[in-house]
């Protein structure tokens, strides 16, 4: 049976950790054909999310990878990072060596909109895992992507979970609420993984063993670096282990039948300083707002982390 082509995807990510693992899974699938990595302010300011998308390149052996700077604040609030959850390099846990591999020459929102324009309609996958600053410019300066992007899959939102950095809002949405506003109106096929479902992705002491039992640099690397935050967690949220937000998008591209939701709409609070980024989503139906987003609020997570150990194991 001939092999499905692969999908091609291009990650916009402020690495971060859980954004690491994300990364890691895309490059240890060849179902997926990652072009690039488009990086952007979100947890720690872009020098730095720069520098840990080519530690993780170079980790997962990817020093081939085209990597691109993006944009370095938000639309028009200043820059709100996260380093009292990814720690003051971004990347807590493993001690990665400093990068050798250079940045691609050129801004990772050009790179989108020419990669985008360059290949068919329909066969590029964005899939957005921080604030969504580079998104929204490049669907700015190049209205007609929206058509011809295949789908948008990002992690941002909430609703049932509530807030992580506000009691109204996610951070990646929150960060840039105009950016994410734009995003969700722009008309193209949205999959939203929010709180609600990554919240049911949690990294328990026994998850990371398992990492860590995988017994090679990456699999020691993703132990470090899912352990680093539980402080953060079971303090702040007292769960009983760290929710791996980012990588349940690369998990849904590759079995989406772990994921359930609802297509709905969903619009972003801009304008009220108490809900600033908030994500509100018409899940029972009750407004005449037309559904824009695949919003997923359900996700088997142990066929979740299965898949991604397995993964992982391969690089
Ligand atoms: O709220 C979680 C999101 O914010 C994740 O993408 C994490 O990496 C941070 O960017
Ligand atoms: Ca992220």
């Amino acid at each position: 049976m001939a092999r499905m082509a692969a999908h091609k995807i291009i990650i916009d990510t402020d690495p971060g950790q859980d954004d690491a693992v994300a990364i890691l899974l895309a490059l240890a699938s060849p179902e997926l054909d990652v072009l690039a990595l488009t990086c952007v302010a979100g947890n720690v300011p872009l020098d730095l999310t720069t520098c840990n998308a080519r530690k993780i390149a170079e980790l997962a052996g990817r020093p081939d990878l085209p990597i691109y700077a993006g944009c370095d604040r938000p639309l028009a609030r200043p820059l709100v990072t996260a380093e009292q959850v990814h720690g003051a390099s971004g990347l807590d846990g493993p001690d990665l060596p400093e990068p050798s591999m250079p940045l691609a020459k050129g801004h990772g929102v050009d790179f989108i909109v020419d990669t985008v324009r360059r290949e068919a309609p329909g066969t590029v996958t964005l899939v957005a895992i921080g604030p969504l600053t580079n998104v929204a410019t490049a669907l700015t300066r190049a209205p007609d992507i929206s058509a011809r992007l295949g789908r948008i899959v990002l992690m941002g939102g909430a609703h049932f979970a509530g807030g992580n950095v506000t009691p109204a809002a996610e951070f990646n949405i929150h960060v840039d609420p105009h950016a994410a506003k734009l995003v969700f109106a722009c008309g193209a096929p949205l999959t939203v993984l929010p709180l609600d479902v990554t919240y049911k992705a949690l990294v328990t002491p026994a998850r990371t063993t398992a990492f860590r039992d995988i017994g090679t640099p990456v699999g020691t690397a993703v132990a470090a670096l899912t352990d680093a935050p539980h402080r953060h967690n079971t303090e702040k949220f007292g769960a009983p282990g760290v929710p791996l937000h980012d990588p349940c998008t690369i998990t849904y591209l590759l079995r989406p039948d772990l994921f359930r939701g609802r297509h709905i709409n969903v619009e972003v609070e801009t304008g009220s300083d108490l809900t600033l980024g908030m994500t509100v989503a018409d899940w029972w139906g009750v407004t005449t707002r037309a559904p824009n987003a695949t919003f997923l609020t359900e996700v088997d997570a142990d066929a979740l982390f299965s898949l991604l150990t397995e993964r992982l194991a391969r690089l």
